[in-house]
């Protein structure tokens, strides 16, 4: 068997995990950075609107400061942020957006000269950085050119089974190559996860096919707790029936939301931000429209508006949707209105993280030596019950670099362990089964009907009998699920093989999702249960934790808000 060793792996190459190896890299110089799909297909690349910070760069954004963007992010976190992460996040952002701008960002900028900055949704003044509409892409691919230089060690296309632990520590990682089929070991003085979130987990979703929360699954495999899970934000602006995001920009520079009869429904909901509001207000505004019947023509969908903006604004700060808009929907936005409807974005939940990045486990105030989690596979708490748009980009690059920073430190002082023969005896014997089954379940069905449950059952709107049926059916899933036989039986690129390992993680952690969501009895963010209509701060302003003990149950755990010092 091959194994490989370094002082610290980071698993994922979006924005969270390239910036996380250049920091580490300039520290300690043996950092590999392992990732699922060729580095610069990451998800982080299909970010479109920018990245928040307060530089205050422009004449409406003059009287802006950290302060307020973290008012601001509390806000829209409906008092679910912890203010200690909060404080780093927005104290270190315009610092941060210009280390990028030198690592070669071409960010948009004024007619003077400067970074321009436009509205983006809860933000109370034009905030976010951006690079026409693809700051995203702009960003992963100036971080990739960095790791470059400082000589980051990459592994491409490998994914990762599972981490080699002991003690609360881990020694290394289990990962199949998926280009030859080998079971690869790798040791390591230390781990960072950077995987991603589970928006695969849903029908329609701007995450790209990889996003499927693998991180989460190998945390929950390790008796490590994920933390509010059942804060899955949705994006307003899906393309319909396509799940391409049309960037919330499009809404920041002036466009509007519309019904089937031409109305601006946003502004009865929301009377002063209308189409700018939260994310998870503006949601549940479309989906009251769509549902009492005035979707257009009385289907799913509805309309964003930009045919009264000029064409040369659209073609120079959003050429990306236009793009998109007129491939896939055959529809020019400078001439008609893009027909949108909310899909899953983003979950503001994830891997329990001290400010450090260090992962937190089951008991309260343990913390693991050498794992850390960073982005959105990663719970710091910044986001609370509703995230800001702009907001994760800029929590990939502060919270990515600390773990950097802090993993490097602490691996100085570690050696890889020893190669865990169980965990790999384990893993080549559920592969070859996964092979060499005669079961007739298949992943792609199981797939399928994971995520009509999760769509149908846990979306937009909540309710305890929905739920519980979610419940059901992903026992049912899992169920089923030991009868699954892979076809494919190729060694070279087997997708199937890889969906198969895929859908155990999305199994586990939408179980969580859903046990989490059963759980919180009030509606605050983007958790909104109609049999629980109302925010209740006396029982539920609180961190929801949920683990597998070793019995095999779920458990759950609550714990404070962090106010801050
Ligand atoms: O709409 C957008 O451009 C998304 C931004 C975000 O989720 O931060």
């Amino acid at each position: 068997m091959k194994t490989v060793e370094h002082q610290l792996l980071i698993v994922g190459g979006g924005a969270a995990g390239l910036r996380a190896a250049i920091e580490a890299q300039e520290k300690i110089d043996d950092v590999a950075v392992i990732s699922k799909v060729r580095t610069l297909r990451s998800h982080s690349v299909s970010a479109q609107g920018g990245i928040a910070a307060s530089l205050a760069n422009i004449e409406e954004s003059e009287a802006d400061n950290w302060k307020k963007h973290l008012n601001d992010t509390i806000e829209g976190g409906v008092d679910l942020v912890d203010r200690d992460a909060g404080e780093i996040l927005t104290r270190n952002a315009g610092r941060n957006v210009i280390e990028l701008e030198h690592m070669g960002v071409p960010f948009s900028r004024t007619d003077k000269g400067k970074l321009d900055q436009r509205p983006f949704g809860g933000h109370s003044m034009p905030r976010a950085l951006y690079a026409a509409d693809r700051t995203g892409h702009a960003i992963v691919y100036a971080l990739y050119g960095e790791n470059v230089r400082h000589e980051t060690a990459f592994y491409d296309e490998y994914f990762v089974l599972d981490l080699m632990t002991g003690d609360n520590s881990v020694s290394g990682l289990v990962a199949y190559d998926i280009k030859t089929g080998e079971l690869v070991v790798f040791r390591a003085g230390g781990i960072i996860l950077a995987t991603g979130g589970p928006s695969q987990a849903y029908e329609l979703t701007s995450s790209g096919k990889a996003s499927t929360g693998d991180g989460l699954g190998i945390a929950l495999r390790n008796g490590i707790p994920l933390e509010d899970m059942e804060f899955i934000q949705f994006h307003p602006t899906g393309l319909k029936a396509r799940g391409i995001l049309i960037t919330e920009a499009a809404r920041g520079e002036g466009g509007y939301l519309r019904n089937d009869r031409g109305e601006r429904f946003m502004k009865e909901y929301e009377p002063e931000s209308v189409e700018l509001a939260p994310r998870d207000r503006v949601v549940r505004g479309m989906q009251r429209e769509i549902n009492e019947g005035r979707g257009i023509n009385g289907e799913n969908y509805l309309h964003l508006d930009l045919t009264h903006l000029p064409e040369e604004k659209i073609s120079q700060k959003l050429p990306t949707i236009r793009e998109l808009s007129m491939n896939f929907a055959g529809i020019d936005p400078v001439e008609r209105p893009i027909p949108v409807q909310p899909m899953a974005h983003y979950s503001m939940g994830g891997i329990p993280t001290d400010t450090r990045g260090r992962v937190q486990g089951k008991e309260e105030g343990v913390t693991w030596n050498n794992l850390y989690a960073a982005g959105e596979a990663a719970c710091v708490s910044v986001h609370g019950a509703n995230r800001l748009g702009t907001n994760s980009l800029q929590e990939a690059i502060t919270f990515g670099k600390r773990a950097g920073r802090f993993a490097a430190e602490s691996v100085r002082k570690n050696h890889a362990g020893d190669v865990d023969r169980t965990t790999v005896d384990k893993y080549e014997s559920r592969l070859h089964s996964l092979l060499g089954g005669e079961g007739s379940v298949r992943c792609y069905e199981l797939r399928d009907r994971l995520k009509q449950t999760m769509t149908g059952k846990c979306g937009v709107f909540r309710t305890r009998h929905d739920l519980e049926e979610a419940l059901r059916q992903i026992h049912e899933l899992k169920e089923d699920y030991s009868k699954l036989t892979v076809e494919d039986s190729g060694k070279k690129f087997n997708t199937e093989l890889k969906t198969a390992l895929e859908l155990k993680n999305m199994l586990d952690y939408s179980e969580v999702i859903v046990e989490a969501a059963l759980a919180r009895k009030e509606s605050r963010g983007s958790h909104f249960r109609t049999d629980f209509p109302e925010r209740d701060d006396a029982d539920w302003l609180v961190h929801s934790f949920i683990y597998r003990s070793s019995t095999g149950k779920l458990k759950r755990d609550y714990r404070p808000v962090s106010p801050g010092t």
